[in-house]
């Protein structure tokens, strides 16, 4: 674990294993670099493009035992965002220096200070973020301390505060990243039951597991229909967090298959290979409480998150059944594989019975909708276009692409069941919109966004912010949703 701070010290005082700054295309130095620095990376025919990196040990006038000097691209175009995949990009690299400092922050205003500062721990954590659980061979240790500099003139309270948030933010995102690495031998809707309540009572969360025979009489027709062939049995995990005394929550979901197989309606064994992923949107919400227990801003947020295993077997559900959900509607199984939206539902259902003023959903839901977007960006659909960019708009600000897709209503002619209410299946073309319009069927009149990160939720190649594996995607998404709404009330 790396015990993150934030200093206002000079760069060349700091005694540090590795201390990191930024160069900028045109010859243009960042905060930090001595003039003998600069010129070393123009002798290496370096011009601070992006990734374009000069380690230089023992440099002559600062205390550091190594400097190195990392690309960033023209100064004109250095964001937040491109500085927190920048540094997320070296990050891996500095544990062995054991301790690291980095002044990226200083190139910003000091309006933008604290988002800075936050978003430099981002970087540095998520970056250097591995799953190393099942390696035989002692994982490499981590880097035990970094410093995040900036001025003397900044609210100094403020900058150690940003720091202590994005801490508390990336280790539940890796957390959330944990739980989806995990193999769905060792992950049955039980484990993240027993997970949930484990973090539950740490961060002081009201923690409820509804049980397969509770879901029965409760009527989660959905849920307990999707998880009929597997021998693990499914789960409903609702969380509950009171900052604000009576006022009406705010409402999560995500979903939980553990592992999907597709159930009768059976996947090819390419396809099922990154399937143990397919619980991505449960982990999010999970970590999502967690980082609102440490925060505690002022306002109410429940969650119920389905947990199931979609298996063939000889008690799984047949294409053609008719399941019931929560709170009575029908839905035909045409499709097995289309389970997301099954357990969903039922979820969805439960949380409109408690009439919070919104609810959210994520889900790991359509091979459709990375057809669409592509791996990279997250799909929004929702029933109330100002909270849908709402929630668009917290995504985009802290890195996790997403974009408005539309709830196009003349499509609900493709769910349109001759024996049931709906089904669960639609055609293939616009196929993530047939999903979220099922969902849809189930919040009744309150203001809801569906989150589709079947491609986010899960990286094939490593990225500058993710190891290949789980992203925990959408953490930060809905973290900055919930805490901006909390805000805005309070003032
Ligand atoms: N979990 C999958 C969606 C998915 C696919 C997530 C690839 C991540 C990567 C979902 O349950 C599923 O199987 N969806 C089907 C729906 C179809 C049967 C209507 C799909 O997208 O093919
Ligand atoms: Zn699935
Ligand atoms: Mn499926």
């Amino acid at each position: 674990m790396t015990s993150y701070s934030f200093s206002s010290d000079p760069a060349a005082n700091v005694g540090t294993g590795v201390l990191v700054l930024p160069m900028f295309e045109g010859g243009d130095a960042g905060p930090g670099v001595t003039a003998s620095l600069a010129k070393s990376y123009a002798a290496a025919y370096l011009t601070g493009k992006k990734d374009e990196t000069l380690l230089i040990p023992a440099a002559a006038g600062v205390a550091a035992a190594a400097v190195l000097l990392v690309g960033c691209g023209p100064k004109s175009g250095f964001t937040v965002t491109v500085m927190r995949r920048v540094l997320g990009g070296v990050a891996g690299r500095l544990a062995k220096f054991g301790s690291a400092a980095t002044t990226f922050p200083m190139a910003f205003a000091a309006k933008r200070s604290v988002e800075a500062v936050g978003a430099a721990v981002e970087g540095l954590a998520l970056g250097s973020y591995r799953f190393t659980e099942y390696k035989t061979e002692r994982a490499k240790p981590a880097l035990k301390k970094a410093v995040v500099l900036g001025s003397s003139r900044w609210d100094q309270k403020a900058a150690a505060a940003a720091v202590k948030r994005a801490v508390i933010v990336t280790d539940a995102q890796c957390w959330a990243r944990d739980l989806v690495n995990t193999p769905a031998g060792d992950m049955p809707p039980t484990q993240m039951a027993a997970e949930a309540k484990k973090m539950a009572k740490s961060a002081g969360l009201t923690c409820k597991v509804w049980t397969d025979a509770q879901l029965r009489t409760g009527g989660f027709g959905g849920i307990v229909g999707v998880g009929k062939g597997s021998a693990n049995p499914p789960c409903l995990i609702e969380l509950s967090y009171t900052g604000a005394g009576r006022q009406t929550p705010i409402a999560l979901t995500g979903k939980g298959i553990a592992f999907d197989s597709g159930g009768l309606s059976i996947k090819d064994a390419k396809s099922m290979e990154n399937m143990k992923d397919d619980m991505g949107g449960a982990a999010s919400i999970l970590a999502t409480m967690r980082v609102i227990a440490q925060l505690k801003p002022k306002i109410n947020v429940i969650a119920a998150i389905p947990c199931s295993e979609n298996m063939p077997g000889g008690h799984a559900q047949h294409p053609g059944d008719v399941i019931r959900h929560r709170g009575g509607k029908t839905s035909e199984v045409l499709n097995t594989d289309a389970e997301g939206r099954l357990v969903l539902a039922d979820s969805l259902a439960y949380l409109a019975e408690k009439k919070p003023q919104l609810i959210i959903d994520t889900a790991t839901l359509t091979g459709a909708c990375m057809v669409a977007l592509g791996t990279d960006v997250a799909g929004a659909f929702g029933n109330d276009d100002d909270l849908t960019r709402e929630v668009v708009d917290a995504g985009n600000a802290v890195d996790e692409p997403v974009w408005q897709m539309p709830l196009y209503r003349d499509y609900r002619r493709l769910i349109e069941s001759e024996v049931a209410d709906i089904k669960n299946t639609g055609e293939r073309y616009g196929g993530a919109i047939s999903a979220a319009l099922f969902l849809s069927e189930f919040v009744g009149d309150i203001p809801w966004v569906h989150l589709d990160i079947a491609g986010p939720g899960f990286t094939e190649r490593a990225t500058s912010l993710a190891a290949r594996g789980g992203t925990g995607v959408p953490v930060r998404t809905l973290v900055k949703f919930i805490t901006d709404r909390a805000a805005a009330g309070a003032r």
